[in-house]
């Protein structure tokens, strides 16, 4: 299975979400390592309580290129290699981004390329929109800008503030990042690790031999 580091800033329950779907016979990551730019993110807690080493550095008073090396040297120590970033409300340096290229992943609560940055669903309500979404894209050194992988588009309703919308969109992301960042782990495996491992979820299936 790939190994995963997950980055948060919060409440942390996209980390959540892919920490389950990991349970799960036919998933092709593990999370092994939850770090964190606020010691008092919430996701810390529940990570620890799952059993998964968590790092976790207020950035305050750090350049921003330091404190992502810090990040790096824990990452590299813990083998990961994919990041998924997962309410990280930090910019990474070019310097992490490039060292990284190509194996960090992003949630972002919009359908993009609409609506990159912050307060995305108060944006969308204001333009008028009847659709939002969420989306997992590939980072890149541009906010927000790297390849779409996934989308998952979601209703306005009659009456939707930004909150109650982030809290459908949410359900939404839970749904997608885990399918979403199975899929990019397994994207550059050869044809046949990629039979290797459908047989191995074959024989984890309930009734197998
Ligand atoms: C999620 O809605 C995620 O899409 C968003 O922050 C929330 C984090 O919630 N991310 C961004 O806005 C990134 N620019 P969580 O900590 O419960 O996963």
């Amino acid at each position: 299975r790939a190994r995963v580091g997950v980055l948060i800033s919060g409440r942390g329950s996209n980390m959540a979400a892919l920490l389950y779907a990991s349970r799960l016979p036919d998933c092709p990551y593990d999370i092994v390592l939850v770090a964190s730019n606020d010691p008092e993110a919430a996701g810390l807690t529940l990570a620890t309580a799952e059993g998964v080493p968590t790092f976790a550095h207020a950035h305050k008073g750090m350049k921003r290129v330091e404190f992502d090396a810090l990040i790096d040297e824990q990452l590299r120590a813990a083998d990961v290699e994919f990041v998924a970033l997962a309410g990280y409300m930090r910019l990474l340096s070019p310097e992490f981004i490039d060292k990284w290229a190509g194996r960090i992943v992003n949630i972002h609560p919009s359908l993009l390329p609409r609506y990159k940055g912050l307060d995305t669903h108060a944006r969308a309500l204001d333009a008028g929109d009847r659709a939002v979404g969420c989306s997992v894209h590939v980072v890149t050194a541009e906010l927000d800008d790297g390849p779409v992988l996934r989308q998952i588009e979601v209703a306005v309703l009659p009456g939707d503030t930004a909150e109650t919308l982030a809290a459908r969109v949410l359900i939404a992301e839970h749904q997608l990042y885990p399918r979403a960042l199975a899929d990019y782990v397994m994207r550059d495996s050869t044809p046949e690790a990629k039979l290797a491992r459908v047989r191995e979820i074959a024989l984890a299936l309930p009734g197998a031999e």
